[in-house]
């Protein structure tokens, strides 16, 4: 079974896949974390995620051993990623990474904002899960702030909603619900709470499908 679960930032499709993978017994995929990977290895090296070409060599040969996680998470990688994400060389050669991992035998779950339109349009359910953009930012606040980075409120909801429309705006996978798939709005929502839905909707797609 191939779980897709896309969605913008901080809407809480990592939280969810990694239950569902759980539950399911299937291996879990963070693509964020490619792009976050290519977009530090830029920064590491001094280069700008504009550099289209810089950028597409980095992809091409991505290692992502050695890179802690918690340099992956910050707000300057975060924004950073959304950058070199919008070009299709970059997009080409993380596309491969992601497919085979989705074709491993038994099935996953991958999340991300193009997993059931570009990378697995064949997934067996899809969940594209949302949040206001509100909700979002203060969630985004928190995660920061206990990891020592303090950014305003104001300042995190209009990062927010800059990365969304650069997300959602550019040519190649855009950002948008697959139309199969399942909407999952989590404003207000604690995580127990988000992940029973969620969990309810895989289980009537696979009913269904029998
Ligand atoms: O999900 P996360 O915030 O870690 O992703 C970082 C950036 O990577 C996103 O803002 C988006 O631009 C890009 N991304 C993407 N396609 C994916 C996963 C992430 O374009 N499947």
């Amino acid at each position: 079974m191939i779980i897709a679960v896309d969605g913008p930032l901080a809407a809480g499709k990592g939280t969810i896949s990694k239950a569902l993978a759980a539950h399911y017994g299937l291996p879990h995929m963070d693509t964020g974390k490619l792009y976050r990977g290519v977009a530090y290895r830029l920064l590491a090296q001094g280069l700008s995620p504009h550099d289209q070409a810089a950028a597409a060599g980095v992809a091409k040969s991505l290692s992502m051993q050695g890179i802690e996680d918690e340099a992956l998470r910050t707000a300057e990688v975060g924004a950073a990623a959304s950058v070199v994400a919008a070009n299709q060389a970059v997009r080409q050669a993380l596309f491969h990474l992601q497919r085979d991992f989705a074709l491993q035998p038994g099935g996953a779950v991958l999340d991300g904002r193009d997993i059931g339109t570009v990378v697995c349009p064949e997934a067996d359910v899809k969940l594209y899960v949302s949040a206001s953009p509100e909700e979002r930012a203060r969630r985004r606040q928190a995660e920061l702030s206990a990891m020592g980075e303090e950014i305003s409120y104001e300042t995190m909801l209009a990062q927010t909603i800059e990365r969304d429309t650069r997300d959602s705006g550019r040519a190649d996978a855009p950002l948008r619900p697959a139309e199969d798939s399942h909407l999952l709005d989590t404003t207000g929502l604690s995580i127990e709470a988000a992940v029973d839905k969620a969990r309810l909707i895989v289980d009537q797609v696979r009913s269904a499908k029998g």
